[in-house]
């Protein structure tokens, strides 16, 4: 991979730069697009030469596959060959927005986009510049999130820029602000009108099982089952999202005190909700840095914020990392998801 010497800093998303963007992605080039769930590393999903520079610039194993990005009906035909009536009614209510549709391909999408599979993961994403962006190149757009293979997701521009801003193939990273969601989509896969839950991510099962009845809906994935097998996705590895600094996950802000006494110090805290100044005082005695994803206990804050906190936690000087997980319920299931595979 070629550097540039300077690394990039983002642009603005006026109408002017998402041409230029749109022209970039028609020419084969990378460009870092914000999404309502986080930033992805956009190439033209039809041209491979363009697509196997997102697994050059990742440094993202071949296996696993890529999400491609729509922005209208005429265009999920073109990279699905068929959508299941289960598939159809979860795409009429979740689209736009952060829900990933696994479908059979067309055979016009590249092979390198879907590793060789059957079927192309497919989302629609709210985010207005990642819809302008698609209109403008008129053409689907691969992308996944823009950070280095199992790294942390970017939910900033700046996270992009500072990631992957040195790579030549990346032409430019529009900013569309802070992500809304902060974690990533939930991949769904229908198979005989069966939603098996590949990735637990913002689309919650609670709401989910608003449109697919809870005995349509797979959540646990059963190894030893034939038919979860050939659903399964190849992309959830059990070590991700990670941060460089050892992270382990504790059951409570109870247990993360007693870890702090035994683990390599400086440490960090990553906690939801802490709730009285008892307690932050007695935190402040064992953690050089605490980071309270919500103080007010509220889950769409805590996940808009987890990735950052994340981040800023392993460029602090900390050694150790004890994050508390969160309520087991609505996005706390997918945070706890991805701070479980943080901390493998
Ligand atoms: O919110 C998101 O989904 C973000 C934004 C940029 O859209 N994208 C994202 O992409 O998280 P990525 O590449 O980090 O994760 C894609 C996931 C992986 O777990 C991958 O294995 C799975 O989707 N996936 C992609 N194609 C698949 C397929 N054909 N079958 C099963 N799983 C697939
Ligand atoms: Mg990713």
């Amino acid at each position: 991979m070629t550097h540039r010497e300077t690394p990039l800093s983002p642009d603005s998303a006026d109408d002017g730069a998402i041409a230029r963007a749109a022209e970039a992605l028609r020419q084969g080039k990378l460009v870092g697009m914000p999404t309502e769930t986080v930033y992805g590393l956009a190439a033209d999903a039809m041209n491979p030469q363009a697509v196997a520079r997102i697994f050059q610039a990742k440094q993202r194993p071949a296996f696993d596959p890529l999400i491609v990005h729509i922005a209208s009906q005429t265009m999920v035909q073109q990279v699905a060959s068929q959508v299941p009536p289960l598939a159809q009614r979860l795409a009429e209510a979740f689209w736009p927005g952060p829900l990933t549709l696994v479908l059979p391909k067309q055979s016009t999408v590249a092979d390198l986009v879907t590793s060789g599979l059957p079927t192309v993961a497919v989302r629609w994403p709210n985010h207005p510049v990642a819809q302008r962006l698609i209109e403008a190149t008129d053409s689907p757009l691969a992308a996944p999130s823009a950070n280095r293979f199992g790294g942390i997701s970017p939910t900033r521009p700046e996270h992009v820029t500072a990631e992957l801003g040195h790579c030549e193939s990346l032409a430019m990273v529009l900013d569309g602000g802070p992500c809304e969601h902060g974690v990533e989509s939930t991949v769904v896969r229908v198979v005989d009108e069966q939603a098996y839950i590949l990735r637990l991510g913002s689309l919650t099962l609670e709401r989910l099982e608003t449109v697919a009845g809870r005995d349509q809906l797979v959540t646990e994935l059963n190894p030893t089952n034939e038919q979860d097998k050939t659903v399964a996705s190849p992309g959830m590895l059990s070590r991700h999202y990670a941060p460089r600094t050892p992270l382990h996950l504790c059951h409570n802000l109870q247990h993360a005190i007693d870890l702090a006494t035994t683990v390599t110090q400086p440490a960090g805290l990553l906690a939801f909700a802490i709730s009285n100044t008892a307690t932050a005082q007695s935190l402040a005695q064992h953690f050089a840095v605490v980071q309270d994803l919500s103080p007010g206990g509220d889950l769409v804050e805590a996940a808009a914020g987890l990735f950052a906190a994340m981040r800023r936690l392993d460029a602090s000087d900390c050694k150790t990392l004890l994050a508390v997980r969160l309520p087991d319920r609505d996005l706390g299931r997918a945070m706890n998801d991805r701070l479980q595979r943080a901390a493998n």
